[in-house]
């Protein structure tokens, strides 16, 4: 049974609960490969998926899996809603509670939302990206495909390879790798390294050819130049030219290095196509594991949840 009742990030998260969340990844990818891809696990169950900053592969992959696990699920846009008639976030999950719900999925553009959520509802809360903070879903997802390919995280060597001063991809996976005994380099123009990284147990480097050289694997994350309220680069073109990684310079090394992008991807720019769509990329992989990942986390989370309520349940009737 895992130690938390919400997950909202991965700082701090236990490493034990971290291989049950895993393990369990392995376990319903397996159902993801039968011709009738659905079990029954969360019967009777309700999930709202509450998505205020866009999103392709989360949001999908949230629904997926709570299709594959047999819940009731229900989409809620901030854009539709009577938060656009200025009702409070705080009244309008507290009226989404009332209806009975078990889980909230959400993203969100203000990091530190989904814990204040906590503090409004009972239902169990999964954090899906909240600004630059933490992405725990995303980073799971990326554990589980590092140990398909190597077996174990113990000793692996990542390095992350980008803008990491929006990145809460890069943030989560910082945290989950290091606990579960990767090593992990940072490369980034000191424009995009967040100013408080001492906290973080990690290495920075500024030469992308020393990374390729050390690294069993990449994480290449996307110029978000959105979030960029200020020049932090000189050029696109000279970001590529230092930090790309770019069909020349693979080959010039010529190492099998596994290639992982959470997406989504600005080609040309972080990651050339050729790169990519090469063997070496497991970007697609990281997206199935990605449904995997996260019915494991909806079934260990509702599970906890059932048993602590029968429980509590139970006492009453002492
Ligand atoms: N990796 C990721 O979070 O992608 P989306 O923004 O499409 O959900």
């Amino acid at each position: 049974m895992l130690s938390n009742r919400h997950l909202l990030g991965l700082k701090n998260y236990p490493s034990q609960d971290i291989q049950t969340i895993i393990d369990t990844a392995f376990q319903f990818k397996e159902v993801l490969d039968r011709p009738i891809k659905k079990v029954p696990s969360l019967q009777g169950q309700t999930i709202v998926n509450l998505f205020f900053e866009n999103s392709t592969r989360t949001r999908i992959s949230f629904e997926l899996a709570q299709k594959r696990l047999s819940a009731d699920m229900v989409n809620f846009s901030g854009s539709g809603s009577s938060l656009k008639k200025g009702e409070s976030l705080k009244d309008t999950v507290q009226n989404l509670a009332a209806m009975k719900i078990d889980a909230v999925i959400m993203r969100h553009s203000v990091p530190g939302t989904p814990v204040q959520l906590t503090k409004f509802i009972d239902a169990v809360v999964i954090n899906a990206g909240d600004g630059t903070h933490e992405h725990p879903t995303q980073a799971i997802l990326d554990m589980v495909s590092l140990q398909e390919k190597f077996g174990s995280l113990k000793g692996l060597k990542i390095g992350i390879v980008g803008d990491m001063l929006h990145s809460r991809v890069a943030r989560s996976n910082i945290f989950g790798l290091t606990t579960m005994g990767a090593h992990v380099k940072l490369c980034a123009p000191p424009t995009l390294l967040p100013s408080d990284l001492g906290g973080f147990p990690v290495n920075i480097s500024y030469s992308l050819d020393e990374i390729i050289d050390w690294a069993d694997s990449l994480i290449i994350l996307r110029l978000q130049l959105e979030r960029m309220g200020q020049t932090l680069i000189p050029s696109v073109r000279e970001y590529r030219s230092f930090f790309g990684v770019t069909s020349e310079r693979m080959k010039k090394h010529g190492k099998p290095l596994v290639i992982m992008h959470p997406g989504p991807m600005n080609r040309g720019i972080e990651i050339d196509s050729d790169v990519a769509d090469s063997n070496q990329a497991i970007i697609l992989n990281q997206v199935l594991n990605g449904v995997a990942s996260r019915m494991a986390i909806l079934y260990l989370l509702l599970s906890k949840k059932n048993s602590e309520e029968s429980d509590r349940d139970e006492q009453k009737l002492k």
